[in-house]
């Protein structure tokens, strides 16, 4: 499939993977109400698109995304509050709902700068990886605003109340390591690894059954804010759900390939995608 053209994003797809690439590099990727309708409009084409298994998040240049555009949104934005209504719609739309919900798994290449509102795609993201040189900070208490959007909501899903405060009330940029010490990102790599260690774990999980995989993901991110008799209750549901909808039949194919065939151990790595539908 042809891929779109936007004004700010660019889409490139290969091998079951889709790379997301926010491209304003001469603005380091800061988020423009452009940015936000065209991310909106390529995350959704891409949860619907047979081709994307994975979808790969990531930014031209030396910037990851410098967070919300102060002079087109904050500034220009203030002076017309019904489009900055609309942009806010639409950046938490893509920013959080969708990509939290999207039905294949997600990673955030984080390449360079993080800052501000471009932590909650980040941690929407169900994985990150960094550049060890890559610069993270929640610097809006640098200019005089506090982490808002759904900011400081999602930064306390994965930061420590410690660590998460500190960053937010000093604004002190952090690097890569230091994300992954403080568990925000999976992991960190030098630059030159990031991409290759990114196709990596993208190969892994397009080896999984896709309905388990989105299932797993799904329950996994609900399950924290429900109770224990729901989510009992829902676990059995979306059990069930797997069995019904999985056109690779995996929970047959995978008992027969490890009691019958004896070709693969479950405990040590994935049966085979006999069955593969895409
Ligand atoms: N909003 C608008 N423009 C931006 C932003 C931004 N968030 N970030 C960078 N730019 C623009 C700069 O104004 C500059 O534009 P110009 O060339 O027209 O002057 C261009 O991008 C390059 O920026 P520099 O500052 O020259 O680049 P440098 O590599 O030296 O520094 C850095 C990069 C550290 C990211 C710096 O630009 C910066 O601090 N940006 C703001 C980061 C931030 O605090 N974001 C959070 C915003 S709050 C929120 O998201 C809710």
């Amino acid at each position: 499939m042809a891929t779109k053209e936007y004004k700010t994003v660019l889409v490139e797809k290969e091998d079951g993977i889709t790379w997301v690439i926010f491209n304003r590099p001469e603005k380091r990727n800061a988020m423009s109400p452009q940015l936000h309708f065209d991310m909106y409009d390529a995350v959704t084409d891409a949860e619907g698109d047979p081709e994307t298994q994975v979808m790969v998040i990531t930014g031209a240049g030396s910037s990851w995304c410098a967070g919300m555009d102060l002079k087109e949104f904050f500034r220009e934005g203030d002076k017309n509050p019904e489009f900055q209504r609309k942009v806010g719609w639409a950046s938490q739309e893509w920013r959080w709902r969708k990509l939290f919900t999207f039905p294949k798994p997600t990673i955030a290449m984080v390449n360079g700068f993080c800052f501000g509102g471009a932590f909650t795609p980040m941690i929407a993201c169900d994985f990150a990886i960094a550049a060890e040189d890559a610069l993270f900070g929640l610097s809006e208490v640098n200019w005089g605003i506090l982490p808002g959007g759904l900011v400081s909501r999602v930064v306390t899903d994965m930061m420590t109340l410690r660590d998460g405060l500190y960053h937010a009330m000093t604004g002190d940029p952090f690097d890569g390591k230091k994300a992954a010490e403080m568990r925000l990102v999976n992991f960190a790599v030098p630059a030159d690894q990031l991409r290759a260690e990114t196709i990596a774990l993208a190969k892994k999980l397009m080896e999984k059954n896709p309905s388990a995989l989105r299932a797993t993901k799904q329950a996994y991110k609900l399950v924290r804010n429900m109770d224990y008799s729901q989510a009992e209750d829902y676990l059995a549901a979306k059990g069930a759900q797997i069995k019904m909808q999985d056109r690779e039949s995996g929970y047959d194919e995978g008992i027969k390939q490890f009691i019958d065939d004896k070709t693969y151990k479950p405990g040590l790595g994935p049966m085979a995608r006999v069955n593969k539908v895409s």
